[in-house]
Parts: structure tokens; sequence; C-alpha cells
């Protein structure tokens, strides 16, 4: 068979060695893999490269993709359905596996539900974790890697100025990053946005710190957190799929800290390091698997569906059930209260 390979959305670290499995568990099948550039522009442009084992090798712990990827909507451009599959037909593309977050399945879905169908399988990857139907999308370990280890070392600057620092992470409308790097940098105050938050709460639970001799403290926001109910991002202007640019919560919430309780406060929003760098080795295990499984899927034709991993198997769903966001989990979140 003829298998294409893209990449679409937010990149992350483990993406290449999710790459680097479907090529080589491919090539052991007897396929030949094409990888299409940037996102749904490749195959909307007709750009690809044939993927080898040769152009897959050393891959495996490298952040990004090497096929590039971009938030193109083939279902937001005039003509580009009908572009993307004339080029896929001219090339002899079987089937498509799509590696990416909501946006990108959500696409690998309705592909593979036109008249004339384009076969997909679908494979999670986004540092947001907010997938449904999978325990891990790939990327998000080592995102809660990098924004663990800036916690551990904004932790020893705000000890010794007494300071309260804000970390703003990612994430979009879910809190996993939030939550799961809170829970490991130990966090004074994690924000989520699946729960409203009330900045006075906050500001009682840093005074409480204080009585108890505690000068300092850590509280991690989601982007998508909303203070008082309300989203805060840069601007109004959406992305092809519809997203406003999230940021700016951790600014106003220190700006705000500071200026009801004249403790001195400092915000970082980690930005996009959370979705740069070496992948971790769980991400790799994850994305590897993943990979191999969605080449088997092709090969069973079993489309229109995503790789997922629940209590450690890999399994499949089908990708309309996988396009909800899956908020974070309340039980995690309530044990995480405990220490804050
Ligand atoms: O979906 C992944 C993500 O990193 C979100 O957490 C974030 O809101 C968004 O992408 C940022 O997108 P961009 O890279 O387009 O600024």
């Amino acid at each position: 068979m003829r298998i294409g390979l893209l990449t679409g959305g937010g990149d992350s670290s483990a993406i290449n060695a999710a790459i680097r499995a479907v090529v080589r568990r491919g090539i052991e099948g007897g396929h030949e893999i094409i990888g299409f550039r940037n996102g749904w522009a490749g195959p909307i442009n007709g750009e690809y490269i044939k993927l080898t084992a040769e152009s897959v090798s050393g891959i495996l712990p490298r952040g990004g993709t090497i096929l590039g990827t971009s938030r193109t909507n083939p279902f937001k451009l005039n003509g580009a359905v009908e572009k993307m599959r004339d080029n896929i037909k001219k090339i002899g593309i079987d089937a498509m596996v799509c590696i990416g977050g909501d946006d990108t399945l959500g696409v690998a879905h309705k592909i593979s539900n036109l008249e004339e169908p384009i076969p997909a399988v679908g494979i999670p990857q986004t540092i947001d974790n907010d997938i449904n139907g999978t325990d891990y999308a790939i990327g998000f370990q080592s995102a809660v890697a990098v924004a663990t280890d800036a916690l551990d070392k904004l932790h020893t600057t705000a000890e010794s100025h007494q300071r309260i620092i804000v970390v703003e992470v990612m994430g979009r409308d879910a809190g996993h990053v939030a939550l799961y790097a809170g829970i490991a940098g130990g966090a004074d105050a994690i924000l989520v946005p699946e729960h409203d938050f009330n900045i006075d709460e906050v500001i009682e639970r840093i005074k409480k710190r204080r009585e108890a001799g505690k000068t300092f403290s850590i509280i991690v926001v989601a982007e998508g957190a909303k203070p008082e109910g309300r989203q805060i991002a840069y601007g109004e202007k959406t992305d092809a799929f519809g997203h406003v640019r999230l940021g700016g919560v951790g600014e106003y919430l220190a700006n705000t800290i500071e200026e009801k309780t004249g403790y001195e406060t400092r915000f970082m929003n980690l930005g996009h390091l959370q979705r740069g760098g070496i992948a971790s080795p769980f991400d790799r295990i994850v994305a590897t698997q993943f990979g191999v499984a969605a080449v088997e899927m092709v090969e069973k034709g079993e489309f229109d569906k995503m790789v997922a991993i629940r209590c450690n198997t890999v399994t499949s769903i089908p990708l309309e059930e996988a396009l909800k966001v899956r908020p974070v989990d309340e039980q995690i979140l309530n044990m995480a209260k405990i220490f804050y």
C-alpha cells in the first residue's frame, strides 16, 4: 500500500518518534510511506517526500516534526478539498495517517466521510492532552516535564525573594498540563479552565501560607482558566479552526494579586517552550506504539478511527468519539487540593 502521512496543528516533542514508527512498521509490512509537508497544506498543494528508513534515522528523540506543520483547514479554503483529493489520487495514496490534535483529527474524520472518501487513521498528538478516549496524546508528557522543570527552578528564586510567582501554561480549554505539572512541581494553587476561579480565593490561600510562615507561593494557571468566568486572549482574531490565541491570564492574575495584597508578585508565561526540545522517554514509547498501531489499522482497513491508549493498552476508537474535549480528571484535581 501507499500510505500518506502528515502532521498538523501545534507541534510537540514526540511527533518524530511517531513518524519513525509509521515509516519503520510501514516498510516492514511492504508499504511505501509518503510524507506530506506542513499539515493539510501538503496534500492540497501536492508537496510531499518519500520517507525511507534513512530519512527517519536519528529522529527518535528530536523535537518538532521533520514534515513541518500548519494550521491549514482544507474545509475553509475554496476548492482545497477537491485539490487534495486529486493530488492524493494522482500520487496513488491508499490511506492517510494523520498525526495531530482535535483540528487535524477533525479533518481526518471529515475526509473519511466524504461522498468519495479518503480513508484516514488518526494519531492523537497535542500537549493539551484533551483528546477524548485516550489516556495520553503524544507530546503531553514532555510538556509536563518542561513545565515541572520550570516550576522547580522558579521555586528557588521565589523562596529567596519571598515572592509570589504566577506561571502560565498552555492547554487551551483543558487543564491537563497545569494539573500534572502543578502536582509534580508542588504548586500552591492550580487553576484550570474546567472551573471558573475567584482571585480573592487565590489570595486567601496565599495569605494562609504566609500565616503559616511560607513567604513565597507558586501559582500555576492554565492559559484557558477563567478568573470570574472570563477567558483572556490576545485579541479576537481566530485561526482557521476558529480558535482565539489564549494568553495573558498569568499577567492579569499576578498584577491583581500584587495590587490587592502588596506582596511582590512576578509572572511567567512558559509559552512555546512547552512544545519544544527532547521528547520524554514515556512520550517516545507511546508515540512508537501509536505509529506501529496506526499502520496495522490501515492494513486491517480500520478507517475513520484513532489509535488510543487506555490503562496501558493500545486500542482504537472512532474519530468522532475522540473529538470531544476531554476535561481534567476531577479525582486528580481534588487530590491535588490536599497540598494547598
Ligand atoms: O494546541 C496546542 C497549543 O500549544 C495550545 O496549548 C495553545 O493554545 C496553542 O497550541 C498555541 O498555538 P500557536 O502555536 O498557534 O500559537
